[in-house]
């Protein structure tokens, strides 16, 4: 990997020469999000960047304008993974949206991909790409064998290679001045684990950042009994989709494989600058992770949304409260790093980004939304670390 805080002149310069035109641009913002086609990776099946079912890797292209021509806004979209045979079996054949490209319908560009000037400020103009997630694995797995049995294949890794080399090759991508990789969910840790293997495509670039979105899932270890279920999913998903060779070594050679896909034991090595931006009271984390959640325990489902939470007892309220204090105790076990960025609402959400609803009741914290406390910190405007100690109850902030 090249030397990310050598920044080549040329690139810094198109950025100046961008500037000038920035006022025009002003003029322009278009409102409308139209739909995009899906682009099948050229040659997907014969390179084997394939989906669990075989159908070729996919992604979303919106043509950056203006100012944006040179830079570019990567998007990986959540949906969890998925953790044997028969799951993700079940995953390519019955989820036409993470299990499979076959049925690509055109889609509409939201929040941070939106070219609405008013909803996405910083990066409405950029080129916009969404990859499809369609490996149940954070786009980190890459067997070469298909699966004997269930003839799936594990190769989201070429898929996130292959899209970046056809951009490089058919759209200039290697000569962007700023390029940003962003995620939510399973899209969000992914963006944690590829956030320096992004930055190496991109050697020449000005700017290189990352931004995960509800991607810290934490381990929880002093949580009572909760995270088992974390724990137990994670080392599952780790095991059948063969990450231990992929997941970053200065963690694996340290700890056991399953605890390098926690971004709380990979973080500190990332070198290319990341943003957390996460609830502290995740609901995802504590609906599906902490607490017990199968079919016939239905004891735990006050946990689901802000409505709900009035059906919870006052034990359950408390492992709510002992999730938040956990999550604050791993993220301030991180190193101190200057050029990490961080906004931790106590909205009682999951992912901002990947939910149109949430990102328009957008929380504010030192009186910046998410959309501008994620571009200050991208441009370098301010700092932007902002943890919410302020309300240490749930908070409602949407419209679900
Ligand atoms: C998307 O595909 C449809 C059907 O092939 C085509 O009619 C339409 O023009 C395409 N839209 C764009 C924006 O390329
Ligand atoms: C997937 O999409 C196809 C085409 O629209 C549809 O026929 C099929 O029922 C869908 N499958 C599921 C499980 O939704
Ligand atoms: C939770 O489960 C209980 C018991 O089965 C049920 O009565 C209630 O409607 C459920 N609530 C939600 C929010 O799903
Ligand atoms: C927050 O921002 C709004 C709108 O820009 C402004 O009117 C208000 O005074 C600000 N509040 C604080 C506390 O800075």
């Amino acid at each position: 990997m090249g030397n990310h805080s050598q920044v080549t002149v040329a690139s810094c310069l198109k950025v100046l020469v961008c500037l000038c035109i920035f006022v025009q641009s002003l003029v322009n913002g278009q409102d409308i999000d139209p739909l995009v086609n899906v682009t099948y990776i050229k040659g997907g099946v014969a390179k084997g960047a394939v989906c669990l079912d075989g159908s070729p890797g996919a992604y979303y292209f919106g043509q950056g304008f203006e100012d944006g021509i040179d830079n570019w806004i990567v998007y990986l979209p959540g949906g969890a993974w998925c953790y044997s045979e028969e799951n993700c079996l079940s995953r390519s054949k019955y989820n036409n949206n993470t299990g499979t490209t076959k049925y690509a319908a055109p889609k509409s560009f939201t929040t941070f991909l939106s070219q609405n000037r008013i909803i996405n400020p910083d990066f409405y103009n950029w080129n916009r790409v969404l990859i499809r997630y369609c490996d149940g694995a954070s786009f980190m797995a890459d067997v070469e064998a298909v699966d004997p049995v269930t003839k799936l294949y594990r190769r989201g890794r070429r898929i996130f290679a292959s899209v970046l080399e056809e951009l490089i090759t058919t759209k200039a991508m290697g000569n962007a001045a700023n390029a940003l990789l962003i995620g939510d969910s399973a899209g969000g840790l992914a963006t944690i684990l590829n956030c320096d293997r992004f930055h190496s495509f991109l050697p020449d670039a000005c700017r290189v950042k990352c931004v995960s979105d509800a991607g810290f899932f934490i381990r929880g270890k002093d949580l009572p009994g909760a995270f088992d279920h974390a724990m137990d999913y994670f080392s599952e998903v780790v095991k059948y989709h063969k990450l231990a060779e992929y997941l970053p070594k200065s963690c694996t050679q340290r700890l056991a494989p399953e605890l390098c896909f926690f971004p709380e034991n990979v973080v500190n090595d990332i070198k290319t600058p990341l943003f957390l931006l996460n609830s502290d009271f995740d609901t995802y984390q504590i609906y599906i992770l902490v607490a017990p959640n199968s079919p016939t325990d239905e004891g735990w489902n006050c946990t689901k949304t802000f409505a709900s939470l009035v059906n919870c007892t006052p034990d359950q309220l408390h492992v709510i409260m002992d999730f938040r204090t956990a999550f604050l105790k791993t993220l301030q076990g991180l190193d101190d790093n200057p050029s990490r960025g961080l906004f931790i609402t106590s909205c009682y959400i999951h992912s901002i980004s990947g939910y149109p609803h949430n990102w328009q009741g957008s929380p504010t914290l030192q009186n910046k939304t998410v959309q501008q406390a994620i571009g200050d910190w991208y441009f370098e405007r301010n700092i932007v670390q902002f943890i919410d100690y302020q309300h240490r109850h749930p908070i409602y902030c949407n419209g679900i």
